[in-house]
């Protein structure tokens, strides 16, 4: 297959090939996503494997507003609240699926409650407009691998595997969206661009973390993920023999630094693309990577979530 490639204002398009049940990459500003028609379920299934993503792990929905989300998902007054609060925005909501809404039963791996998202990005807002549905799409990476925050980057993992790529520019945010199960109660399922603190200033109570024992989880939460080619050590305060150095802060001697002002807005943009490019500095000459503490606190979490999949044992 040929991987058309798309200048940023051909939408038409671009959502011309979700309309046919292509597979289009899209920028979003969390990170690049796979999108597909998400009512058609060959559409659907052709994201799964072109990804070579298992297909217990559900997929989330993108819509241009609240109201097109109602559509598909059942919205208590807090998953309201959260949605008026954030979207659009890097925060995806689940919540139980309305029946008959149409939806490819891929798409939620047969849970009974669907993830939605409503972006920011004026591209991913023109092609959900144009498309005129429900698009899922999981970020537009292999599965496993890092997520792409560069048009390059969904290139270089899926390049004659998808239909066409619409040019987005660089992912401001650069995390994926922050995952809140939101019934009666809300949840974190997976930390990422909207910080846990204005969620909680929000909904003016405390969310329930992914460690504690009663939860949801979410079924795309596995260890090993983020993945590079070459080792992760975390945490690092000194660069030993035979590793690339991404910095944090005021650090001396980094190959690349993730933020040399301490800021985690800048860090989070950077991420993915320079585990990108330590991965190649290291992959040259044998070498694994090193990554500086990064505190926890605001973007921190999410940073540091996806630091400790990448490191993580990959069994
Ligand atoms: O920022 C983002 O969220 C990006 C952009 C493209 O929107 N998308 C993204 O999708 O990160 P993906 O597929 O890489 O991650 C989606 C996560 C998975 O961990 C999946 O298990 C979880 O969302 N998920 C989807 N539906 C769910 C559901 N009904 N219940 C719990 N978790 C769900
Ligand atoms: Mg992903």
């Amino acid at each position: 297959m040929q991987t058309e490639r798309f200048e940023s204002h051909q939408v038409e398009q671009a959502a011309g090939v979700l309309r046919r049940g292509g597979l289009l990459a899209f920028a979003t500003e969390t990170v690049y996503g796979l999108g597909a028609d998400a009512c058609n379920g060959t559409a659907v299934a052709g994201v799964y494997a072109a990804k070579g993503r298992p297909s217990f792990n559900p997929l989330i929905i993108h819509l241009p507003d609240l109201a097109a989300a109602e559509q598909f998902g059942v919205f208590s007054p807090l998953a309201r609240k959260l949605a008026e609060a954030f979207w659009p925005g890097p925060l995806s909501l689940v919540v139980p699926v309305r029946e008959g809404a149409g939806l490819s039963s891929l798409v939620t791996a047969g849970l009974d409650t669907v993830a939605i998202r409503v972006p920011a990005h004026d591209g991913a807002r023109a092609v959900l407009a144009a498309f005129g549905g429900p698009v899922a799409a999981p970020s537009a990476n292999p599965s496993g691998g890092i997520s792409p925050t560069r048009m390059s980057h969904v290139l270089d993992g899926l390049d004659g595997k998808i239909d066409a790529v619409l040019e987005g520019g660089n992912c401001a945010v650069g995390l994926e969206s922050t995952i809140l199960y939101a019934g009666a109660e809300v949840a974190l399922l997976r930390a990422g661009g909207v910080t846990v603190e204005d969620v909680e200033a929000v909904i003016g109570q405390a969310v329930a973390r992914p460690e504690d024992p009663d939860t949801p989880k979410s079924p795309g939460q596995l260890a090993s993920h983020y993945a590079p080619d070459a080792q992760v050590r975390i945490n690092a305060t000194e660069r030993r023999a035979g590793e690339v150095l991404i910095g944090f802060g005021a650090v001396t001697g980094a190959d690349l630094n993730l933020s040399a002002a301490g800021n985690l807005s800048e860090a989070a943009a950077n991420l993915f693309d320079m585990l990108r490019r330590a991965d190649g500095l290291a992959r040259q000459d044998g070498r694994s990577i090193a990554v500086s503490p990064v505190p926890m606190t605001g973007l921190g979490l999410a940073i540091n979530d996806r630091l400790t999949r990448a490191a993580a044992d990959r069994g």
